[in-house]
Protein backbone atom coordinates (compact mmCIF):
# COMPACT_ATOMS: atom_id res chain seq x y z
CA UNK A 1 0.00 0.00 0.00
CA UNK A 2 2.97 2.72 0.84
CA UNK A 3 4.57 1.65 -1.89
CA UNK A 4 1.15 2.29 -4.15
CA UNK A 5 0.45 5.37 -2.30
CA UNK A 6 4.47 6.76 -2.51
CA UNK A 7 3.87 6.89 -6.27
CA UNK A 8 0.21 8.49 -6.83
CA UNK A 9 1.99 10.96 -4.56
CA UNK A 10 5.54 11.05 -6.54
CA UNK A 11 3.03 11.66 -9.76
CA UNK A 12 1.24 14.40 -7.98
CA UNK A 13 3.90 16.29 -6.53
CA UNK A 14 5.73 16.26 -9.83
CA UNK A 15 2.28 17.97 -11.66
CA UNK A 16 1.91 20.56 -8.68
CA UNK A 17 5.38 21.38 -8.93
CA UNK A 18 5.30 21.87 -12.45
CA UNK A 19 5.74 25.48 -13.60
CA UNK A 20 4.84 26.16 -10.04
CA UNK A 21 8.27 28.45 -8.29
CA UNK A 22 6.49 28.44 -4.59
CA UNK A 23 4.02 25.91 -4.90
CA UNK A 24 2.36 26.88 -1.58
CA UNK A 25 -0.39 29.05 -3.27
CA UNK A 26 -3.98 28.08 -3.71
CA UNK A 27 -5.00 29.46 -7.32
CA UNK A 28 -8.74 29.58 -8.68
CA UNK A 29 -9.17 31.29 -11.36
CA UNK A 30 -12.90 33.55 -10.85
CA UNK A 31 -13.11 35.13 -14.04
CA UNK A 32 -11.36 35.27 -18.10
CA UNK A 33 -9.60 32.86 -20.58
CA UNK A 34 -6.62 31.80 -20.37
CA UNK A 35 -3.25 32.29 -21.57
CA UNK A 36 -1.52 29.44 -22.98
CA UNK A 37 -1.53 26.49 -21.93
CA UNK A 38 1.07 26.11 -19.09
CA UNK A 39 -0.39 29.39 -17.40
CA UNK A 40 -3.91 27.81 -17.46
CA UNK A 41 -2.47 24.53 -15.77
CA UNK A 42 -1.11 26.43 -12.69
CA UNK A 43 -4.07 28.93 -12.37
CA UNK A 44 -5.78 25.51 -12.03
CA UNK A 45 -3.99 24.29 -9.24
CA UNK A 46 -5.55 23.63 -6.03
CA UNK A 47 -2.20 22.52 -3.49
CA UNK A 48 -3.15 22.43 -0.55
CA UNK A 49 -0.03 19.78 0.84
CA UNK A 50 -0.43 15.74 0.93
CA UNK A 51 -3.73 16.19 3.00
CA UNK A 52 -5.31 18.80 0.91
CA UNK A 53 -5.24 15.43 -2.44
CA UNK A 54 -9.11 14.69 -3.69
CA UNK A 55 -10.18 12.72 -6.62
CA UNK A 56 -11.37 15.97 -7.85
CA UNK A 57 -7.75 17.77 -7.52
CA UNK A 58 -5.96 14.27 -9.33
CA UNK A 59 -8.30 15.05 -11.83
CA UNK A 60 -7.68 18.75 -12.71
CA UNK A 61 -3.81 17.56 -12.38
CA UNK A 62 -4.24 15.24 -15.01
CA UNK A 63 -2.75 12.44 -12.80
CA UNK A 64 -3.54 8.60 -14.35
CA UNK A 65 -4.96 6.98 -11.44
CA UNK A 66 -6.78 3.49 -10.09
CA UNK A 67 -9.49 3.96 -8.11
CA UNK A 68 -7.84 1.26 -5.51
CA UNK A 69 -4.53 3.58 -5.61
CA UNK A 70 -6.93 6.83 -4.74
CA UNK A 71 -9.07 5.21 -2.20
CA UNK A 72 -5.16 3.89 -0.60
CA UNK A 73 -4.09 8.10 -1.24
CA UNK A 74 -7.51 9.35 0.36
CA UNK A 75 -6.97 6.85 3.98
CA UNK A 76 -3.68 8.11 4.38
CA UNK A 77 -4.34 11.62 3.80
CA UNK A 78 -6.78 11.55 6.06
CA UNK A 79 -4.50 9.76 8.94
CA UNK A 80 -2.22 12.60 7.90
CA UNK A 81 -5.11 15.30 8.71
CA UNK A 82 -5.79 13.28 12.29
CA UNK A 83 -1.82 12.76 13.04
CA UNK A 84 -1.51 17.24 12.15
CA UNK A 85 -4.64 17.55 14.43
CA UNK A 86 -2.96 15.95 17.36
CA UNK A 87 -0.49 17.93 16.93
CA UNK A 88 -2.34 21.06 16.71
CA UNK A 89 -4.04 20.06 20.05
CA UNK A 90 -1.10 18.20 22.21
CA UNK A 91 2.33 20.03 20.42
CA UNK A 92 5.06 17.64 21.10
CA UNK A 93 7.54 18.47 23.70
CA UNK A 94 10.58 19.77 21.55
CA UNK A 95 12.69 21.22 23.92
CA UNK A 96 16.25 21.03 22.54
CA UNK A 97 14.79 21.77 19.40
CA UNK A 98 12.89 25.15 20.59
CA UNK A 99 14.35 28.12 18.82
CA UNK A 100 13.66 30.41 21.91
CA UNK A 101 12.63 34.25 20.64
CA UNK A 102 13.21 38.06 22.32
CA UNK A 103 10.89 40.39 21.30
CA UNK A 104 12.19 44.09 22.18
CA UNK A 105 9.22 46.81 22.03
CA UNK A 106 5.94 45.10 22.50
CA UNK A 107 3.53 47.54 21.19
CA UNK A 108 1.45 46.84 18.20
CA UNK A 109 3.76 45.79 16.20
CA UNK A 110 5.93 43.48 18.57
CA UNK A 111 2.55 42.03 19.66
CA UNK A 112 1.82 41.00 16.09
CA UNK A 113 4.99 39.11 16.06
CA UNK A 114 4.41 37.60 19.81
CA UNK A 115 0.58 36.25 18.63
CA UNK A 116 2.38 35.07 15.17
CA UNK A 117 4.85 33.46 16.96
CA UNK A 118 2.54 31.87 19.11
CA UNK A 119 0.74 30.45 15.51
CA UNK A 120 4.31 28.90 14.89
CA UNK A 121 4.41 27.05 18.02
CA UNK A 122 4.39 23.72 16.42
CA UNK A 123 7.10 24.57 14.02
CA UNK A 124 9.49 24.41 17.93
CA UNK A 125 9.38 28.32 18.61
CA UNK A 126 8.38 29.84 21.77
CA UNK A 127 8.72 33.29 22.74
CA UNK A 128 10.75 33.57 26.32
CA UNK A 129 11.48 37.14 27.11
CA UNK A 130 10.64 40.38 25.53
CA UNK A 131 12.09 44.02 26.68
CA UNK A 132 9.92 47.12 26.86
CA UNK A 133 10.14 50.12 29.40
CA UNK A 134 6.46 51.20 29.08
CA UNK A 135 4.27 49.37 31.64
CA UNK A 136 1.21 49.04 29.56
CA UNK A 137 2.94 47.64 26.58
CA UNK A 138 4.80 45.04 28.87
CA UNK A 139 1.46 44.05 30.51
CA UNK A 140 -0.58 43.43 27.40
CA UNK A 141 2.47 41.10 26.16
CA UNK A 142 2.06 39.68 29.51
CA UNK A 143 -1.64 39.00 29.46
CA UNK A 144 -1.28 37.81 25.65
CA UNK A 145 1.65 34.97 26.77
CA UNK A 146 -0.48 33.91 29.98
CA UNK A 147 -3.02 33.00 27.68
CA UNK A 148 -0.66 31.54 25.58
CA UNK A 149 0.64 29.41 28.61
CA UNK A 150 4.07 30.46 27.75
CA UNK A 151 6.00 32.16 30.74
CA UNK A 152 8.18 35.15 29.96
CA UNK A 153 10.71 37.09 31.42
CA UNK A 154 9.94 40.44 31.11
CA UNK A 155 12.91 43.30 30.88
CA UNK A 156 12.80 47.29 30.68
CA UNK A 157 15.04 47.11 27.81
CA UNK A 158 17.29 45.62 25.31
CA UNK A 159 20.74 45.26 27.14
CA UNK A 160 18.80 43.57 29.98
CA UNK A 161 17.49 40.93 27.65
CA UNK A 162 20.72 40.00 26.05
CA UNK A 163 22.41 40.03 29.37
CA UNK A 164 19.59 37.13 30.64
CA UNK A 165 21.24 34.79 27.48
CA UNK A 166 17.41 33.59 27.69
CA UNK A 167 17.11 33.64 23.77
CA UNK A 168 18.69 32.90 20.22
CA UNK A 169 16.09 35.16 18.43
CA UNK A 170 15.48 38.52 19.19
CA UNK A 171 13.08 40.42 17.07
CA UNK A 172 13.21 44.27 17.18
CA UNK A 173 10.03 45.94 16.70
CA UNK A 174 10.58 49.49 19.07
CA UNK A 175 10.12 52.80 17.26
CA UNK A 176 12.53 53.50 13.78
CA UNK A 177 14.38 56.04 15.71
CA UNK A 178 15.57 53.01 18.14
CA UNK A 179 16.45 50.41 15.42
CA UNK A 180 20.28 51.87 15.30
CA UNK A 181 21.45 51.68 18.61
CA UNK A 182 19.58 48.57 19.76
CA UNK A 183 20.76 46.88 16.39
CA UNK A 184 24.58 47.96 17.02
CA UNK A 185 24.37 46.34 20.31
CA UNK A 186 22.58 43.25 19.67
CA UNK A 187 25.34 42.92 16.79
CA UNK A 188 28.22 44.09 18.98
CA UNK A 189 26.83 41.75 21.41
CA UNK A 190 29.25 38.56 22.43
CA UNK A 191 26.49 35.98 22.15
CA UNK A 192 25.51 35.72 18.26
CA UNK A 193 21.45 36.34 18.23
CA UNK A 194 19.64 36.16 15.03
CA UNK A 195 17.67 39.21 14.69
CA UNK A 196 14.36 40.59 12.66
CA UNK A 197 14.13 43.95 12.85
CA UNK A 198 11.24 46.11 11.76
CA UNK A 199 10.78 47.95 8.51
CA UNK A 200 12.72 50.49 7.92
CA UNK A 201 16.14 49.02 8.64
CA UNK A 202 16.93 52.47 10.55
CA UNK A 203 16.07 56.13 9.50
CA UNK A 204 18.82 57.35 7.75
CA UNK A 205 21.35 55.84 5.16
CA UNK A 206 24.59 56.78 7.15
CA UNK A 207 23.09 54.25 10.13
CA UNK A 208 21.93 51.53 7.74
CA UNK A 209 25.61 51.61 6.29
CA UNK A 210 27.20 51.10 9.71
CA UNK A 211 24.63 48.42 10.59
CA UNK A 212 25.90 46.65 7.44
CA UNK A 213 28.80 47.30 7.98
CA UNK A 214 28.90 46.36 11.36
CA UNK A 215 26.68 42.76 10.65
CA UNK A 216 29.31 41.95 7.87
CA UNK A 217 31.84 41.41 11.07
CA UNK A 218 29.40 38.57 12.73
CA UNK A 219 28.60 35.96 9.72
CA UNK A 220 27.49 33.65 11.98
CA UNK A 221 24.37 35.77 12.95
CA UNK A 222 21.38 36.56 10.62
CA UNK A 223 19.77 39.89 10.13
CA UNK A 224 16.39 39.82 7.85
CA UNK A 225 14.18 43.21 7.33
CA UNK A 226 10.42 43.30 8.07
CA UNK A 227 10.07 44.38 4.32
CA UNK A 228 7.11 41.53 4.84
CA UNK A 229 4.42 43.14 2.28
CA UNK A 230 6.49 40.65 -0.17
CA UNK A 231 4.98 37.94 1.18
CA UNK A 232 1.34 39.11 1.12
CA UNK A 233 -0.26 36.17 -0.96
CA UNK A 234 -1.35 38.47 -4.27
CA UNK A 235 1.79 40.49 -4.03
CA UNK A 236 3.71 37.22 -4.03
CA UNK A 237 2.08 35.81 -6.80
CA UNK A 238 2.61 38.77 -8.79
CA UNK A 239 6.15 38.88 -7.78
CA UNK A 240 6.04 35.18 -9.18
CA UNK A 241 4.57 36.00 -12.57
CA UNK A 242 7.11 38.71 -13.34
CA UNK A 243 10.35 36.40 -12.02
CA UNK A 244 8.89 33.52 -14.36
CA UNK A 245 9.31 35.99 -18.08
CA UNK A 246 5.22 36.03 -17.98
CA UNK A 247 4.84 39.71 -18.75
CA UNK A 248 8.08 39.98 -20.39
CA UNK A 249 10.86 43.17 -19.79
CA UNK A 250 9.39 45.42 -17.26
CA UNK A 251 9.15 48.57 -18.09
CA UNK A 252 6.46 50.42 -15.78
CA UNK A 253 5.83 49.76 -11.61
CA UNK A 254 2.96 51.52 -10.33
CA UNK A 255 1.83 51.22 -6.44
CA UNK A 256 -0.94 53.37 -5.05
CA UNK A 257 -1.52 53.13 -1.37
CA UNK A 258 -4.64 54.94 -0.75
CA UNK A 259 -5.47 54.79 3.10
CA UNK A 260 -6.64 55.45 6.27
CA UNK A 261 -3.66 58.11 8.61
CA UNK A 262 -1.32 56.76 10.66
CA UNK A 263 -2.51 55.07 13.79
CA UNK A 264 -1.35 56.70 17.27
CA UNK A 265 1.34 54.78 19.04
CA UNK A 266 3.23 54.51 22.23
CA UNK A 267 4.38 58.46 22.74
CA UNK A 268 3.37 59.55 19.77
CA UNK A 269 6.62 59.27 18.37
CA UNK A 270 5.50 58.12 14.50
CA UNK A 271 4.21 62.24 14.81
CA UNK A 272 7.70 63.92 13.53
CA UNK A 273 10.11 63.16 11.08
CA UNK A 274 12.89 62.79 13.39
CA UNK A 275 11.92 59.28 14.88
CA UNK A 276 10.27 58.08 12.25
CA UNK A 277 12.03 59.28 9.36
CA UNK A 278 9.36 60.78 7.34
CA UNK A 279 6.62 59.00 5.49
CA UNK A 280 8.38 58.26 2.60
CA UNK A 281 11.15 56.35 4.64
CA UNK A 282 8.49 54.73 7.43
CA UNK A 283 5.98 53.50 5.44
CA UNK A 284 7.05 53.58 2.06
CA UNK A 285 10.49 51.46 2.22
CA UNK A 286 7.95 48.76 1.51
CA UNK A 287 6.75 49.63 -1.78
CA UNK A 288 10.56 51.39 -2.51
CA UNK A 289 11.61 47.36 -1.99
CA UNK A 290 8.74 46.12 -4.37
CA UNK A 291 9.27 48.83 -6.78
CA UNK A 292 12.65 47.50 -7.04
CA UNK A 293 11.89 43.37 -7.47
CA UNK A 294 9.54 43.80 -10.01
CA UNK A 295 11.79 46.39 -11.90
CA UNK A 296 14.59 43.73 -11.34
CA UNK A 297 17.29 46.46 -11.40
CA UNK A 298 18.58 48.95 -8.45
CA UNK A 299 17.21 52.33 -8.21
CA UNK A 300 19.31 55.80 -10.38
CA UNK A 301 17.60 58.60 -9.13
CA UNK A 302 13.91 60.44 -7.94
CA UNK A 303 11.65 62.88 -7.92
CA UNK A 304 8.86 63.50 -5.57
CA UNK A 305 6.39 65.89 -4.69
CA UNK A 306 4.19 65.71 -1.53
CA UNK A 307 2.67 67.58 1.85
CA UNK A 308 1.03 67.64 4.77
CA UNK A 309 -2.53 68.78 3.54
CA UNK A 310 -5.31 66.98 5.78
CA UNK A 311 -3.86 64.54 8.51
CA UNK A 312 -2.83 65.75 11.70
CA UNK A 313 -3.02 69.72 11.40
CA UNK A 314 -4.72 70.13 14.86
CA UNK A 315 -2.48 68.04 16.54
CA UNK A 316 0.43 69.56 19.70
CA UNK A 317 2.80 67.17 20.83
CA UNK A 318 4.82 69.42 23.52
CA UNK A 319 4.12 72.17 21.80
CA UNK A 320 4.68 70.84 18.54
CA UNK A 321 2.46 69.98 15.46
CA UNK A 322 3.07 66.85 13.36
CA UNK A 323 5.62 67.16 10.20
CA UNK A 324 4.89 64.36 8.48
CA UNK A 325 3.56 64.21 5.19
CA UNK A 326 -0.16 62.70 4.05
CA UNK A 327 0.64 62.45 0.44
CA UNK A 328 2.92 61.95 -2.06
CA UNK A 329 3.28 60.97 -6.33
CA UNK A 330 6.94 59.86 -6.17
CA UNK A 331 9.17 58.59 -9.71
CA UNK A 332 11.83 56.27 -9.08
CA UNK A 333 14.16 55.24 -12.46
CA UNK A 334 15.95 51.96 -12.32
CA UNK A 335 19.23 51.44 -14.09
CA UNK A 336 17.22 49.16 -16.50
CA UNK A 337 15.50 51.59 -17.71
CA UNK A 338 12.03 50.61 -16.13
CA UNK A 339 10.26 53.70 -14.42
CA UNK A 340 8.44 53.23 -10.96
CA UNK A 341 5.69 55.42 -9.07
CA UNK A 342 4.32 55.63 -6.25
CA UNK A 343 1.42 57.22 -5.21
CA UNK A 344 0.62 57.72 -1.54
CA UNK A 345 -2.74 58.69 0.21
CA UNK A 346 -3.24 58.49 3.94
CA UNK A 347 -6.83 60.27 4.21
CA UNK A 348 -8.71 57.77 1.73
CA UNK A 349 -10.19 55.11 3.93
CA UNK A 350 -13.16 55.46 1.05
CA UNK A 351 -10.65 53.38 -1.12
CA UNK A 352 -12.03 49.56 -1.75
CA UNK A 353 -8.38 48.33 -1.94
CA UNK A 354 -5.28 50.08 0.31
CA UNK A 355 -2.83 49.14 -2.08
CA UNK A 356 -3.13 48.49 -6.15
CA UNK A 357 0.30 47.09 -7.78
CA UNK A 358 0.43 47.08 -11.49
CA UNK A 359 3.31 45.98 -13.12
CA UNK A 360 3.91 46.18 -17.15
CA UNK A 361 6.29 44.23 -19.46
CA UNK A 362 6.58 44.22 -23.22
CA UNK A 363 4.21 41.17 -23.11
CA UNK A 364 1.76 41.77 -20.57
CA UNK A 365 0.22 43.27 -17.67
CA UNK A 366 -0.41 42.13 -14.19
CA UNK A 367 -1.98 43.61 -11.08
CA UNK A 368 -2.44 43.05 -7.83
CA UNK A 369 -4.63 44.15 -5.04
CA UNK A 370 -4.79 43.90 -1.45
CA UNK A 371 -6.60 43.49 0.76
CA UNK A 372 -9.05 41.76 -2.00
CA UNK A 373 -6.14 39.39 -2.94
CA UNK A 374 -6.79 39.10 -6.47
CA UNK A 375 -4.30 39.34 -9.04
CA UNK A 376 -4.99 40.04 -12.73
CA UNK A 377 -3.16 39.65 -15.46
CA UNK A 378 -3.43 39.76 -19.58
CA UNK A 379 -1.26 39.59 -22.22
CA UNK A 380 -0.70 42.57 -25.39
CA UNK A 381 -1.87 39.97 -27.75
CA UNK A 382 -5.24 38.05 -25.85
CA UNK A 383 -6.12 41.85 -24.97
CA UNK A 384 -8.74 42.59 -22.49
CA UNK A 385 -11.20 40.25 -23.11
CA UNK A 386 -8.63 37.45 -21.90
CA UNK A 387 -7.39 39.25 -18.96
CA UNK A 388 -7.71 36.75 -16.22
CA UNK A 389 -8.92 37.77 -12.48
CA UNK A 390 -7.57 34.73 -9.84
CA UNK A 391 -7.78 34.88 -6.25
CA UNK A 392 -4.68 34.77 -4.23
CA UNK A 393 -4.54 32.74 -1.48
CA UNK A 394 -1.86 31.01 0.75
CA UNK A 395 -2.87 27.59 2.44
CA UNK A 396 0.39 27.98 4.66
CA UNK A 397 -1.11 30.64 6.85
CA UNK A 398 -2.22 29.84 10.02
CA UNK A 399 -3.02 33.44 11.18
CA UNK A 400 -3.88 36.30 9.30
CA UNK A 401 -3.68 39.29 11.56
CA UNK A 402 -2.78 42.53 10.69
CA UNK A 403 -0.89 42.23 7.52
CA UNK A 404 -2.89 39.32 5.58
CA UNK A 405 -0.60 36.40 6.51
CA UNK A 406 2.82 38.27 5.42
CA UNK A 407 3.89 38.14 9.43
CA UNK A 408 3.36 34.85 9.60
CA UNK A 409 5.25 34.17 5.87
CA UNK A 410 7.69 36.11 6.87
CA UNK A 411 8.57 34.30 10.36
CA UNK A 412 8.45 31.12 8.90
CA UNK A 413 10.74 32.16 6.08
CA UNK A 414 13.17 33.35 8.35
CA UNK A 415 12.59 30.50 10.31
CA UNK A 416 14.06 27.73 7.73
CA UNK A 417 16.81 29.85 7.22
CA UNK A 418 17.50 30.41 11.07
CA UNK A 419 17.44 26.11 10.62
CA UNK A 420 19.06 25.76 7.68
CA UNK A 421 21.85 27.34 9.61
CA UNK A 422 23.48 29.57 7.45
CA UNK A 423 23.20 27.44 4.16
CA UNK A 424 20.06 29.92 3.24
CA UNK A 425 20.45 33.51 3.27
CA UNK A 426 17.48 35.55 5.16
CA UNK A 427 14.81 36.76 2.40
CA UNK A 428 15.19 40.07 2.74
CA UNK A 429 18.50 41.14 3.69
CA UNK A 430 20.33 44.23 5.51
CA UNK A 431 21.30 45.48 1.50
CA UNK A 432 17.33 45.60 0.56
CA UNK A 433 16.69 47.38 4.14
CA UNK A 434 19.18 49.90 3.33
CA UNK A 435 18.39 50.59 -0.73
CA UNK A 436 14.76 51.07 0.39
CA UNK A 437 15.55 53.26 2.99
CA UNK A 438 17.64 55.33 0.54
CA UNK A 439 15.36 55.93 -2.08
CA UNK A 440 12.64 56.99 0.67
CA UNK A 441 15.59 59.66 1.96
CA UNK A 442 15.69 60.52 -1.69
CA UNK A 443 12.14 61.14 -2.19
CA UNK A 444 11.97 63.06 0.85
CA UNK A 445 14.91 65.03 -0.21
CA UNK A 446 13.23 65.88 -3.70
CA UNK A 447 10.07 66.96 -2.01
CA UNK A 448 12.47 69.54 0.13
CA UNK A 449 14.66 70.42 -3.09
CA UNK A 450 12.02 70.09 -5.91
CA UNK A 451 14.48 68.27 -8.31
CA UNK A 452 15.42 65.06 -9.10
CA UNK A 453 18.02 63.22 -6.21
CA UNK A 454 20.33 60.37 -6.83
CA UNK A 455 20.76 57.28 -5.07
CA UNK A 456 24.30 57.91 -5.21
CA UNK A 457 23.65 61.39 -3.40
CA UNK A 458 21.73 59.65 -0.75
CA UNK A 459 23.99 56.91 -0.21
CA UNK A 460 27.50 58.94 -0.83
CA UNK A 461 27.27 62.23 0.87
CA UNK A 462 27.17 62.14 4.67
CA UNK A 463 25.08 65.30 4.85
CA UNK A 464 21.83 64.03 3.73
CA UNK A 465 21.75 61.82 6.19
CA UNK A 466 20.20 64.00 8.60
CA UNK A 467 18.02 65.49 6.41
CA UNK A 468 14.46 64.67 8.48
CA UNK A 469 16.13 66.22 12.10
N1 LIG B 1 5.74 45.59 9.02
C1 LIG B 1 4.80 46.50 9.08
O1 LIG B 1 4.00 46.62 8.19
C2 LIG B 1 4.75 47.37 10.31
C3 LIG B 1 3.53 47.83 10.79
C4 LIG B 1 3.53 48.62 11.92
C5 LIG B 1 4.73 48.97 12.53
N2 LIG B 1 5.89 48.52 12.03
C6 LIG B 1 7.17 48.89 12.64
O2 LIG B 1 7.25 48.29 13.93
C7 LIG B 1 7.97 49.13 14.82
C8 LIG B 1 7.11 49.39 16.04
O3 LIG B 1 5.93 50.04 15.66
P1 LIG B 1 4.60 49.91 16.54
O4 LIG B 1 3.51 50.22 15.62
O5 LIG B 1 4.59 48.63 17.27
O6 LIG B 1 4.81 51.10 17.58
P2 LIG B 1 4.21 51.20 19.06
O7 LIG B 1 4.38 52.61 19.48
O8 LIG B 1 2.85 50.61 19.09
O9 LIG B 1 5.16 50.25 19.91
C9 LIG B 1 6.52 50.51 20.12
C10 LIG B 1 6.90 49.89 21.46
O10 LIG B 1 8.31 49.98 21.59
C11 LIG B 1 8.59 50.36 22.94
N3 LIG B 1 9.93 50.97 23.02
C12 LIG B 1 10.30 52.25 22.76
N4 LIG B 1 11.63 52.38 22.91
C13 LIG B 1 12.10 51.15 23.28
C14 LIG B 1 13.39 50.64 23.59
N5 LIG B 1 14.47 51.41 23.50
N6 LIG B 1 13.51 49.35 23.94
C15 LIG B 1 12.42 48.55 24.01
N7 LIG B 1 11.16 48.98 23.72
C16 LIG B 1 11.01 50.26 23.36
C17 LIG B 1 7.47 51.32 23.28
O11 LIG B 1 7.35 51.48 24.68
C18 LIG B 1 6.28 50.63 22.64
O12 LIG B 1 5.68 49.71 23.54
C19 LIG B 1 8.32 50.37 14.02
O13 LIG B 1 9.62 50.25 13.50
C20 LIG B 1 7.31 50.37 12.89
O14 LIG B 1 7.76 51.05 11.73
C21 LIG B 1 5.92 47.72 10.95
Amino acid sequence: MNLIWHHAMVVVVMAVTDGSSSGNGRWCSVKGGKIGNKRKKRWGMIRGGDDRIDKDNLGKLGVACGVGELGEALETAEEKRREEKRRDDHPLPMAEMTVKYGIIGVGMMGREHLINLHHLRNEGVAVVCIADPHLPSQQVALDLSQSFNWPLKVFPGHQELLESGLCDVVVVSTPNMTHYQILMDIINYPKPHHVLVEKPLCTTVMDCKKVVEAAKKRPEMLVQVGLEYRYMPPVAKLIEIVRDGALGHIKMVAIREHRFPFLVKVNNWNRFNCNSGGTLVEKCCHFFDLMRLFAGANPVCVMASGGVDVNHKDEIYDGKVPDIIDNAYVIVEFENGSRGMLDLCMFAEGSKNEQEISVVGDIGKGEAFVPESIVRLGTRLEGRDDVQTLKAEDDRIKYEGLHHGSSYLEHLNFLSAIRAKGIKAPAVDLHDGLVSVAMGVAAQLSIERGRFVTIKEVMNESKFNNLVS
